[in-house]
This record gives structure tokens, sequence and C-alpha cells, in this order.
């Protein structure tokens, strides 16, 4: 049984009715698809502090498997990630912690030289709303600096993914990298899995080529830590806002 009445698809009319109604069928599961998409987008934050439990490799495997379908140029796929688990990752953890110690930043990406007007404004108020959220009164220095190094915990991650790219593909290779990182954290959390992307980690990139043997003809991008939330640390109790739409769009015709 063929699923379309032939006899009604030879009059153009038909043919229109019957494509309408496809259409109708389309637009009910794009609908469902944004719904899902949406929420994920939604339920992302960048988690603060995790517990221990680590994640299955399955679904490690099934976030990196839908995180490479990012589109990329000349479909080049320029991402890599090395993943650590478990032991590894405490190990890491700790060599981490005493590089930040003795060792001095220098990211193989240039770090932004400043922020200016409104993206001053936005990074001073997510600054804030850690702050005020941890309980770190404003001007404590020693408090401020004391929560920037949880990053080098890893917030108590059990994994890390160190996300690196060719150097031979320049920006565009860091702008596929980039899409990849988006993918990778809204996947997470469709599946439950919190993330938190981390520059600061980056910032110690020629250690992190030693430790992780990644080349030279690689740039280390950022890392991400992931695992799951504790939802009860303050950490993770604020949720950052953005501009609207007519702020982002500039509408011609
Ligand atoms: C590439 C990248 C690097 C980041 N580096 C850090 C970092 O080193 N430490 C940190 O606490 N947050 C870091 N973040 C998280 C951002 O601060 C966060 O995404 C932003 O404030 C928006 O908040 P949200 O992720 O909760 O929506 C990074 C995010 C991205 C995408």
């Amino acid at each position: 049984m063929l699923p379309f009445d032939w006899a009604v698809l030879r009059s153009a009319r038909g043919f229109r009715m019957v494509t309408n109604g496809m259409h109708g069928l389309g637009s009910t599961r794009m609908n469902d698809s944004y719904t899902a998409l949406d929420t994920a987008f939604a339920e992302r934050f960048s988690c603060r502090a995790f517990r221990p439990d680590p994640v299955p490799r399955a679904d490690i495997e099934r976030i990196v498997s839908t995180a490479r379908k990012t589109p990329n140029w000349c479909n080049a796929q320029p991402w890599q990630v090395v993943v650590t688990s478990g032991a590894e990752t405490d190990r890491f953890r700790a060599a981490l912690g005493q590089e930040v110690l003795s060792g001095t930043p220098e990211p193989d990406l240039t770090w932004p030289a400043a922020y200016t007007g409104v993206y001053k404004e936005r990074r001073r108020t997510c600054g804030m709303q850690l702050y005020e959220a941890v309980g770190v009164a404003k001007g404590d220095r020693v408090a401020s600096g004391r929560q920037m190094m949880r990053n080098y915990d890893l917030f108590d991650a059990p994994h890390v993914a160190i996300v690196h790219s060719p150097k031979e593909l320049g920006p565009y290779g860091v702008m596929d990298c980039g899409g990849f990182v988006t993918a990778f954290t809204v996947t997470a959390a469709s599946l439950g899995v919190n993330t938190i992307a981390q520059a600061a980690i980056a910032a110690y990139s020629p250690f992190l080529h030693r430790y992780f043997d990644i080349g030279d003809d690689r740039q280390i991008l950022c890392a991400i830590s992931f695992g799951y939330a504790d939802p009860d640390d303050p950490a993770n109790r604020f949720r950052t806002e953005r501009a609207e739409v007519e702020e982002i769009v500039d509408w011609r015709g």
C-alpha cells in the first residue's frame, strides 16, 4: 500500500492539498524539536560545583557524537578533545594545581585586550552575580581570588575535556571549535550532565601541551569540566541574563 492517494496527486490542486498537509506535519515536528532544543539551552548553565559521581562513558560518547554534527568550514572538523575520567582527572587536577602555583599564564589564544562599554558592564554583572551567590564581599580580593582558584580544582568535576584545534586553520578553526563547545555543553544539558567551559585552564597551555602530549601544531582553546551539579552549592544558584533579540539583530527589510 502506497502512502499517497495517487489519483488525488494527479491533479495539481490535489498535489497542493497533500503537500500542504505534509508541511503541516513537518511544522509540528519542527515545533517539538524547537522546544526540545530551547529547553536544553535554557537548562544549560555554567556549573561551578560538581558532585563526584562519574558520567557513564556511553553518555560522554553521546555528547561527543552529537557535538561532532556542528557545522564547520569545509567540514574540516578541527576539534579534538582529551577527556579525563576517574583517577586521571584527580592526577591532572593535582598537577594543574602545582603548575598554577609555580608557572605563569601563557595561553595559545590571545586573551581579550579589554572589555569596554556594554561588554565591561555585562562582564561586571556576571562577576557580581557569582560573588553575591558565594558571599564574596565587594572589594574582597582574597575571597575573589579564592573563588577564581576553584577553576583549577575543576570545581571538583569528575571529568574534564581539553579542546584543541590545528594552528594552521587559524581563527576559523577556533570558530568551528567554539560551535563544538556550545554543542557539547547543550547536548550535555539535554542528558542532565552539567558543564563549564574554562579559558582559565587554557591559560596554562604550555603545561597542557606537555602534560597531555598535545603537539605544538595544535592550539589549546579551552577546557570543559563536566559531571553532575551540586544543586545545594551557592555557586550554582544564579543564572546569567542575555540581551533581547532586538538588541542583537539589526533588521534590514
Ligand atoms: C570559551 C569560554 C570560556 C570560559 N571560561 C571560564 C572560566 O575560565 N571560568 C569561569 O568561571 N567561567 C568561564 N566561562 C563561563 C562564562 O563565564 C559563562 O558562560 C557566562 O558568564 C554566561 O553564563 P552561563 O554559562 O551560566 O550562561 C567560560 C565560557 C566560555 C564559553
